[in-house]
């Protein structure tokens, strides 16, 4: 559905990406993930038309559109702060593509019942934006766009506004109407959580580049690089040195340079002979597991994420025992730490 290749842009000498190649299929949902500044709000206003590529081609369901202007791409564009019409009530903001298209008022009056009711907000039709909650008001937005059925969807940091438990809840049913109506849609966040839930394939980026582009779990078992393992879910990324400590897991480096162990694969507890001595520095229940941070003799520090059924909690400055429980679950990366 979407097939951008070799996209670059520059703002004045500012190289913002950087050959991003991004192909999403028809039905996916992708999310493009980064920290501030590494060019996701760039990319995703090439795909909408919003801004012109230097270099590269985008593709839409088979058009090349990479000089197309927005209006002429069949995308929907959900931003940030909804942009709703205030003096206009809820039913009155879906329905405004569907009337600029000159729709009969029967087909309008049916799709916005549907629209409604596919966001939960039936009985807010009445209502006008300025009394609805963020969640609320972001549903109209999401509402709005998908009654005009675009090909495309894309979304800019659409959850930002809301608080955390809110914004969690939209994540979950953002994914399940996407998925009802079957769009295709490229979203935008900071929020690694938000892209674990709401996306089919997260592309990672950095400094304009994009630097792993799979599948959820695939981002996390196996990251690409240690920027990659970092940024989603917590690591722990240990030298070659480092590693070395740990007679199991040294198996798995395999002549590269750095090991990544996620937290719930460092096991506390246990015997000398099981693993590499070290004390409790930080500790923390962070609800179902205990998190700690225990400091090798080296200085090195792994993070620990410990189940706490039948664990009995460690307090800061206990020694313990630390080894890695399942060394097929690290991975391996020929660059550095
Ligand atoms: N219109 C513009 N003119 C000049 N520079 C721009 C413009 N838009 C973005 N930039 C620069 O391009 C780079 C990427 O910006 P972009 O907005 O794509 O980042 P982002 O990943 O969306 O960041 P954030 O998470 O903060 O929204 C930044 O260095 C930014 O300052
Ligand atoms: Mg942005």
């Amino acid at each position: 559905m979407i097939d951008a290749q070799g996209i670059n842009k520059f703002f004045g000498a500012n190289h913002v990406l950087r050959d991003c190649d991004l192909t999403v299929e028809g039905g996916e949902v992708v999310t493009l993930l980064g920290a501030s500044g590494c060019g996701k709000t760039t990319l995703l206003r090439c795909i909408a038309g919003f801004e012109t590529p230097d270099a590269g081609t985008l593709t839409l369901a088979g058009q090349d559109v990479t000089r197309l202007p927005p209006n002429q791409r069949d995308v929907g564009f959900v931003f940030q702060n909804y942009a709703l019409f205030p003096h206009m009530s809820v039913e009155e903001n879906v329905a405004y593509g569907l009337k600029a298209r000159k729709a009969p008022a029967d087909q309008i009056k049916r799709e916005v019942a549907d629209a409604l009711d596919l966001v939960s907000l039936t009985d807010f039709a009445r209502r006008f934006p300025n009394s609805l909650s963020g969640g609320q008001q972001q549903r109209v937005a999401l509402a709005r766009s998908l009654i005009l059925q675009p090909k495309v969807l894309l979304m800019d940091e659409a959850f930002n506004a809301l608080d955390a438990k809110l914004r969690g809840a939209m994540q979950v049913e953002l994914r399940k109407i996407v998925k009802r109506v079957g769009i295709t849609a490229v979203c935008v966040t900071h929020d690694q959580s938000e892209a674990l839930t709401i996306s089919d394939r997260i592309a990672v980026m950095a400094e304009g580049r994009i630097e792993q582009f799979a599948a959820p779990a695939q981002i996390y078992d196996n990251p690409t690089s240690a920027f990659v393992a970092d940024f989603i879910g917590a690591a722990n990324i240990l030298t070659r040195d480092a590693a070395a400590r740990f007679s199991h897991a040294a198996k798995t480096l395999n002549g590269n340079a750095a090991l990544v162990i996620r937290p719930e694969n460092v096991m506390l507890g246990g015997t000398p002979d099981d693993g590499v001595a070290g004390k409790v520095v930080f500790a923390r229940l962070t609800g179902p597991a205990m998190e700690y941070e225990v400091a090798l003799a080296d200085g090195t520090v792994l993070r620990a994420l410990v189940d706490r059924d039948g664990h009995v909690p460690l307090a800061v400055g206990a020694d313990t025992q630390v080894a890695i429980r399942n060394p097929d679950a690290c991975v391996a990366l020929p660059g550095a730490a």
